[in-house]
């Protein structure tokens, strides 16, 4: 007449709890992104990302040896050029702002990895992620001459002393060009890791601001994922590992998390989850409002992609999760 099945008798001593817990979020599970602008001694915090900052090199590497003395592992670089145009030189040319700041952070900090984020669209004055014809204003993301310039931006950011190689465009067969590139360039051992299923998101939102790329006409439709598609994701997946990628990414987090845990089931690799700027912005101006405990909700969430099946999660709380875990 009453249970004999008891859930609760492991949940009444938090040692107990502790001794049962199945996930557990360390400080070597985060990624955490960081933002580069030319100039010197600049901080420009982002508006619609309270805690996040455009930083100029010298502070990329103040702020790269806060996160290694947190015992973060690694960042991952984007960067807001001084100059755009139709090829994104700025972000293949050797003297680009990634590249600049790969170089000054790994000469600080050689323990540190550093990703760099392979992409157009901050160096593109359209703001989209591939290339487009001179003229063309409906958005036609031209797949193969796109390959092209993704190849030279990967190799000169290996050569500035990137670690990882991340794609984000979403063209079709970047992961092996990219691969083909780096080992026709000497990086046979330079790790790829692609934004393998990456959605159309509204999410992205406050990144647009923070990296002064939003497209200037159309959408990314052509290239992102639609929302609507799962199946779609795994298809995706499964072709960036069959081109040869190190780890995957999926993104954004929050909303996907049907996607984590079917990719993680199919495939053997790292999955990375990316816990996307709107939803930090969405938990920050909660928690400004006094509406939600930030730092619960925050090693909550950290914690649930890991449930999820995330190995790796890039977050712009990165820093403050590892100083609440160090708390606790
Ligand atoms: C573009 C890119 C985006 C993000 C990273 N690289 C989004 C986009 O504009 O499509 C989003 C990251 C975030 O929202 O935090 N290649
Ligand atoms: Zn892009």
């Amino acid at each position: 007449m009453f249970p004999a099945i008891r859930p609760r008798r492991l949940r009444q001593h938090p040692q107990l709890r502790r001794m049962v817990r199945e996930t557990v979020l360390t400080a070597s599970d985060l990624i955490y992104p960081l933002f580069a602008v030319p100039g010197e001694g600049i901080a420009q915090e982002v508006k619609s990302m309270p805690g996040v900052y455009q930083l100029s090199v010298d502070k990329i590497v103040t702020e790269a040896q806060e996160v290694y003395d947190l015992g973060i592992p690694a960042i991952i670089l984007f960067g807001i050029p001084d100059r755009k145009d139709l090829d994104a030189t700025g972000a293949w040319h050797d003297c680009g702002i990634v590249q600049k700041a790969a170089t000054a952070v790994k000469k600080a900090l050689p323990g540190l990895i550093v990703i760099a984020d392979t992409c157009l669209c901050e160096y593109t004055t359209h703001g989209h992620c591939g290339y487009l014809q001179v003229g063309d204003l409906t958005g036609r993301v031209l797949n193969d001459p796109t390959l092209e310039l993704l190849q030279r931006t990967a190799v000169s950011q290996a050569r500035a002393g990137a670690d990882i190689i991340a794609p984000s465009g979403m063209m079709d067969g970047f992961v092996q060009a990219i691969r083909d590139a780096l080992d026709d360039a000497g990086f046979a051992d330079t790790p790829i890791l692609s934004y393998a299923a990456k959605y159309a998101s509204a999410y992205y939102g406050p990144f647009r601001d923070a990296a002064e790329s939003s497209p200037q006409f159309g959408d990314r439709r052509t290239y992102q994922m639609d929302p609507a598609n799962a199946r779609e994701a795994l298809r995706e997946v499964e072709l960036d590992v069959d081109e040869g990628a190190d780890m995957i990414m999926i993104k954004p987090a929050l909303a996907y998390m049907d996607i984590i845990w079917r990719v993680k089931e199919i495939i053997d690799l790292p999955v990375a989850a990316y816990n996307v700027s709107g939803e930090y912005s969405m938990v920050k101006a909660a928690a400004l409002k006094g509406w939600i405990d930030e730092k619960q909700v925050v090693l909550e969430t950290l914690t649930s992609f890991k449930r999820a099946g995330a190995d790796l999660i890039l977050t712009y709380h990165a820093k403050d999760a590892v100083r609440w875990l160090q708390e606790a």
